[in-house]
């Protein structure tokens, strides 16, 4: 495609900025080193992350869509900077769990750790005003954020992104534990998987030690955050230190 021309910032959000281009179908987003946890409560900066969660996303992305998910993602087009395709986003955080943390070990008492029968699907209001909050398909539905064949799709894509990426990551020594998605459709109406998939947005453990190497270490003040998300780089790209 013809290279494109960056043009006015229409968005920024907590990690990312997202800008127009030349091209109507397409938008730039821009990774920053910013990092949020709890709704925006806590703030801080993690060195390097803009660059490497760009570089996973790319990687995630381009697994995805060689498997058969269609994606926004077109192409990295720097070392923060990566081309999509143009998307409403539909505002449903669509969370994937294999094994119980977070806010679901707290909601349901389960101990964090405990490996779930069969992975399940968690939807989520997109609104920082009412702090994201858990919804089903009836709430779907009176809200009209999505139709219930959209909805279907949403989470038959979800699973398969779950089995993909699991395996992808068995084979480099990492659980996944669980992640969020996004997704969006695009002018045809067509449901493209967006936003980015990286250690702010997933939990990822070390599968021998179960050390945790993504954003909880920020969240929990366990430190080392930027070494974990380097580390998760260098499995990523084959470099696994021995
Ligand atoms: O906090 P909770 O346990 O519900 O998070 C589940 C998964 O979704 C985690 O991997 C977390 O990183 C991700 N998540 C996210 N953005 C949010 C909420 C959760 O990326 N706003």
């Amino acid at each position: 495609m013809q290279p494109v021309q960056k043009g006015a910032m229409l968005y920024e959000g907590k990690a990312k900025k997202v800008y127009a281009t030349d091209q109507p179908e397409y938008v730039i987003v821009e990774y920053k080193d910013d990092a949020t946890a709890f709704n925006g409560e806590k703030r801080g900066t993690i060195g390097g992350k803009g660059e490497l969660n760009n570089r996973m996303t790319a990687i995630f992305f381009e697994l995805l869509d060689g498997a058969g998910i269609p994606t926004h993602f077109v192409e990295r087009l720097s070392d923060r900077e990566q081309l999509v395709k143009r998307v409403t986003i539909i505002p449903i955080e669509v969370v994937v769990r294999n094994i119980a943390a977070g806010s679901l070990s707290k909601r349901l008492g389960l101990s964090e750790g405990w490996e779930l029968p069969r992975p399940i699907v968690e939807l989520y209001y997109k609104s920082d005003e009412l702090g994201d909050p858990l919804i089903n398909e009836d709430h779907i539905a009176i809200l009209g954020i999505a139709t219930p064949e959209q909805l279907a799709r949403i989470r038959e894509y979800a699973l398969t992104v779950n089995s993909l990426l699991r395996e992808h990551l068995a084979g480099r020594r990492v659980l996944l534990v669980d992640f969020k998605l996004e997704f969006g459709t695009d002018a045809a109406g067509t449901i493209l998987l967006a936003d980015e998939i990286s250690p702010d947005t997933c939990r990822f453990w070390d599968a021998d030690t179960h050390e945790k190497l993504d954003k909880d270490r920020f969240r929990r003040d366990l430190g080392g955050v930027e070494e974990a998300y380097q580390e998760m780089l260098r499995r990523l790209v084959g470099v696994v230190p021995a």
